[in-house]
């Protein structure tokens, strides 16, 4: 795995040592090697580009969702994909172009709604008849327009290797394809004069290493988009094929090169295109993890060492499921060193433990490192996606700091919640004169 090391044996991140970083910030801290993530999004953009393809590249922010990190997003020329208010908000904070914003949610509240139509949202990405509903409505009080994405399930799961057909899919997401629900949600839709259908969209999984799920899901939505133009003269302007590409955690995993992906998706809508005669729709994808997991490191500093003669030896951090839940969620493998030993051999196994009151806050159960020592500076790789934006209070630990490293230079995008913030919502039950509603 890519892995840059100074003379002395020491982690770079960016061309910095971690440990400047560690010094600076303090740990935990996530670090972002903001040229890798400008890399990820012009590998798909780019590769968009060079084919001539029509596309929006919409970043899933959902993976990592800042006001720095939507700078980049918004430099690098991709839309975005928000799933809430809260997501919304940062969008419009960090300036984001309200026209390049997708919205997303199985069960989109009504501020929701209203908030993307009085901001004048590229798109909803309906999912469900109570959204129809709603929509029809804030749109008739605002006597706005939207323009949509239905959002299908074409049946088709994609995991890591290998993708499940499951003709109706059990998902708490999208219209069903098979018992004519989508169809149904078109036409409600379709004749609402103050909704324009562009197209439709489906996304079949995360973490996906194979190509062969996303060209089957284009298939089926290109059997449904031939259906309703000979039914309904109906014509997609917009294919969206979601997100989903996978990245590198460990040496066990091999996801293809991104534009790989964005390579076979051209090819499949290029292919159904010709063969149903179908006018060449614009791809969109949805990438998160693609975006900025291979580019976040986590920084930790090594504390307690345990160990258990013949069975392991537990060596803690001074962070855990609070700034990474995935080991803990679903079985999550990453990969680590210690930072300032990078020359020294990785002999001896360590089970990496988090500093929360829960045995299951482990961040890697067995890791080969140098001998390990209170003190050292431990990196974990990966973690740009869904780390941070799952990071919670538990045990009452503040949030980590998040810091971009770029051209040389390192800058705290996100401040360390400190243990102040953490009661600053917390009202007094038996002083009310000290509450501030
Ligand atoms: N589009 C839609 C509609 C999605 O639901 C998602 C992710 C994405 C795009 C972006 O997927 P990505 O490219 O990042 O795989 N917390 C989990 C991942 C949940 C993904 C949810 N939806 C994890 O940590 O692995």
């Amino acid at each position: 795995m890519r892995r840059e090391i100074n003379d002395q044996g020491k982690l770079l991140i960016g061309g910095i040592p971690a440990s400047v970083i560690a010094e600076t910030y303090g740990t935990p801290v996530y670090v972002y090697d903001v040229a890798r993530i400008r890399q990820n999004a012009r590998a798909f953009v780019q590769t968009f580009k060079k084919h001539n393809i029509p596309a929006q590249v919409a970043y899933a922010s959902k993976a990592f969702s800042s006001i720095a990190m939507l700078e980049v997003a918004n430099q690098e020329g991709l839309s975005l994909d928000v799933v809430s208010e809260g997501e919304l908000h940062t969008a419009i904070r960090a300036g984001f172009p309200v026209e390049k914003i997708h919205m997303h949610g199985n069960n989109k509240s009504l501020a929701e709604l209203q908030m993307a139509v009085e901001y004048n949202i590229g798109c909803v990405v309906v999912d469900n008849f109570y959204e129809i509903a709603l929509l029809t409505d804030v749109l008739a009080e605002k006597e706005k327009s939207m323009d949509v994405l239905l959002r299908v399930t074409p049946g088709i799961e994609a995991h890591t290797h290998d993708y499940i057909l499951t003709g109706q899919e059990d998902s708490k997401f999208g219209f069903d394809l098979s018992s004519g629900q989508a169809e149904k949600a078109f036409q409600l839709l379709n004749a609402n004069d103050q909704v324009t259908v562009k197209g439709l969209h489906c996304h079949i999984g995360s973490q996906i290493f194979e190509t062969s799920g996303f060209t089957l899901a284009t298939q089926k939505l290109f059997e449904t988009m031939k259906d309703w133009r000979e039914r309904f003269n109906y014509n997609a302007d917009v294919l969206n094929l979601g997100g989903g590409f996978g990245i590198q955690y460990t040496e066990e995993d091999d996801p293809l090169e991104l534009d790989q992906y964005a390579i076979a998706l051209i090819d499949e809508v290029k292919l159904q295109s010709e063969k149903l005669n179908y006018p060449m729709p614009e791809i969109w994808i949805e990438p998160g993890r693609a975006i900025v997991g291979d580019a976040g490191v986590t920084l930790y500093t090594m504390g307690s060492i345990k160990e258990i003669p013949g069975v392991r030896t537990y060596a803690s951090v001074d962070g855990g499921m609070t700034d990474n839940i995935r080991p803990a969620l679903y079985q999550a493998k990453y990969d680590a060193v210690l930072a300032d030993k990078m020359h020294q051999p990785a002999e001896k196994e360590y089970a990496i433990a988090g500093k929360c009151c829960e045995s299951g806050d482990m961040l890697l159960w067995d890791v080969k490192l140098p001998n390990v020592e209170p003190h050292d500076l431990m990196a974990v790789f990966s973690t740009g996606a869904y780390g941070y934006a799952m990071a919670n209070n538990y045990n009452r630990f503040g949030k980590a700091a998040v810091v971009f490293v770029e051209n040389g230079e390192h800058q705290l995008v996100v401040r360390r919640e400190d243990f102040e913030e953490i009661t600053r919502l917390d009202l007094s039950y038996t002083k009310q004169e000290e509450n501030n509603y």
